[in-house]
């Protein structure tokens, strides 16, 4: 991460900028120039960045400005503001605003380089900090149940402490929260992880399939029983059985269950000869099943022998803690996936990400990255690239930066468009915007775009 250090240069005069942005480019360093402090922070929007060097007078936005807005979108960018020489109140005004560092002008090089390697430094030892706090939760954290909500850190800490025991758990949420997820954890952080783990969905068929399915059926017991076939209680011996969706299971396979759960002795379908069981209940239900007590739908003794332990998964726009964490989660598996390279996400794309509701909570956000992740053209993730039912992320208005963010979004918009139409053909692609192919590539690399060589 911190090798590949992304500096901004905005300075809107040209001289001092290419002087800045070639130097540091010797230096191997990557520089990105901005020729106002519009067009930087609209920039800045659009890619990640470790480091932002600003003058302090610009025309409209001033370096000030800038450093304020790019501290208000992310923090963990460091913002070397360069002022003229004498004049000492504007880089402490910097250095109130929580600039890193200041520079004056005419700049010496050498330092600037040895600042620039500081906030490396600084960087470096900031991230090597992150991912020994990790790499130190992580000895409490349970086998890929990722969270760092105090909700999801009691979860993960009940999962911890029922584990062991031989206890009946029930897990509800709502769907997509990691019902599943969860029982996973507790059977294979349980002594019985040996031994299989059994999954019954209790929603997906009818009553009588449903019985043979749990307590199988003797050859003959009904129609199309050919032969003898062991149900999954027996399969989930000495093992873990996962009732899923218990609050759909019909009313007699209930008090099947019922009897099962308190006598651990059932029959086959179609026999009469007991058979004994050592199994682990862990049922999960995103069913109301007080309502369903209260209809009649559900059995008031199955639902207290149920219940020994309940968890309780809160939805995801309930625990948005846990946004970044997954987001970046999932980025990098599909990433992984996908054989791509996707260095993030574009501070728009991250925002209406954060703000969204997620009614299909964590199942929903890993649909939302891995199609993001299959679809996008670049090497972040942009907001064109998430379904268009996410609302879009609120503008922070900035003094005049209102129709420039407009102009170039549509810029960028249209010339993404046009180059898939191109079939990633830039001579084409510029031909059908009617700017010149020099103009296209540079605005390609301005918006870090990433056009297909034309071959020409
Ligand atoms: N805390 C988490 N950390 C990492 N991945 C998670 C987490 N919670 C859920 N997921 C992932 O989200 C997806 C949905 O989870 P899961 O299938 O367990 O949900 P569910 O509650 O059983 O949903 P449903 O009610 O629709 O069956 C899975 O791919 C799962 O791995
Ligand atoms: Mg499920």
């Amino acid at each position: 991460m911190a090798d590949d250090f992304r500096i901004l240069v905005v300075d809107d005069e040209p001289t001092q900028r290419e002087l800045v942005c070639g130097f540091l480019r010797k230096q191997g360093l990557e520089a990105t120039p901005a020729e106002s402090g519009e067009q930087g922070l609209e920039i800045f929007r659009q890619q990640p960045f470790d480091l932002v060097l600003t003058d302090q007078k610009m025309p409209k936005l001033s370096g000030l400005d800038l450093l304020k807005s790019v501290r208000a979108i992310n923090p963990e960018t460091s913002v070397i503001v360069m002022t003229a020489y004498g004049k000492i109140e504007s880089a402490v005004a910097a250095i109130k605003e929580g600039a890193t560092d200041y520079l004056t002008k005419p700049l010496n090089l050498d330092e600037l380089l040895h600042k620039i390697e500081q906030v490396r430094e600084r960087h470096r030892l900031y991230f090597e900090n992150r991912e020994l706090r990790e790499a130190l939760q992580s000895r409490h954290r349970i086998e890929g149940v990722l969270g760092e909500s105090g909700q999801m850190l009691e979860v993960t800490s009940l999962v911890r402490r029922v584990a062991p025991s031989e206890a009946t758990v029930l897990i509800r949420g709502e769907s997509g929260t990691g019902k599943e997820l969860i029982a996973k954890a507790i059977h294979y952080a349980s002594p019985r992880a040996g031994a299989p783990l059994i999954r019954v969905n209790c929603a997906a068929l009818p009553e009588t399939l449903l019985e043979s399915e749990l307590f199988g059926h003797e050859k003959g017991a009904f129609t199309g029983a050919a032969a003898r076939r062991k149900g999954r209680f027996e399969l989930a011996d000495r093992g873990s059985l996962f009732l899923d969706e218990i609050g759909d299971l019909p009313l007699p396979l209930q008090a099947k269950l019922l009897r099962v759960l308190q006598e651990r002795e059932f029959e086959r379908v179609g026999s009469s000869l007991p058979i004994r069981v050592d199994v682990r209940i862990l049922a999960a239900t995103h069913r109301d099943l007080e309502g369903l007590l209260k209809t009649g739908q559900f059995r008031e003794d199955l639902y207290y022998r149920l219940n020994v332990v309940t968890i309780l998964l809160p939805p995801l726009r309930e625990r948005r803690q846990d946004l970044p964490l997954l987001m970046d989660h999932f980025l990098k598996l599909f990433a992984e996936k996908n054989h791509k390279t996707i260095r993030g996400f574009t501070q728009d794309a991250r925002q209406a990400l954060l703000r969204y509701d997620y009614p299909g909570n964590v199942r929903e956000l890993e649909n939302i990255i891995e199609r993001a992740v299959v679809l996008t053209r670049d090497e972040v993730i942009g907001r064109e690239d998430l379904p268009l039912s996410i609302p879009e992320a609120e503008e922070e208005k900035g003094e005049g930066i209102t129709l420039t963010a407009a102009t170039e979004g549509t810029e960028r918009r249209m010339i993404r468009e046009a180059l898939a139409r191109s079939g990633g053909v830039q001579t084409r692609a510029a031909e059908s915007l009617g700017i010149s192919e020099r103009a296209l590539r540079y605005k390609l690399k301005k918006y870090g775009l990433r056009g297909e060589d034309s071959g020409s």
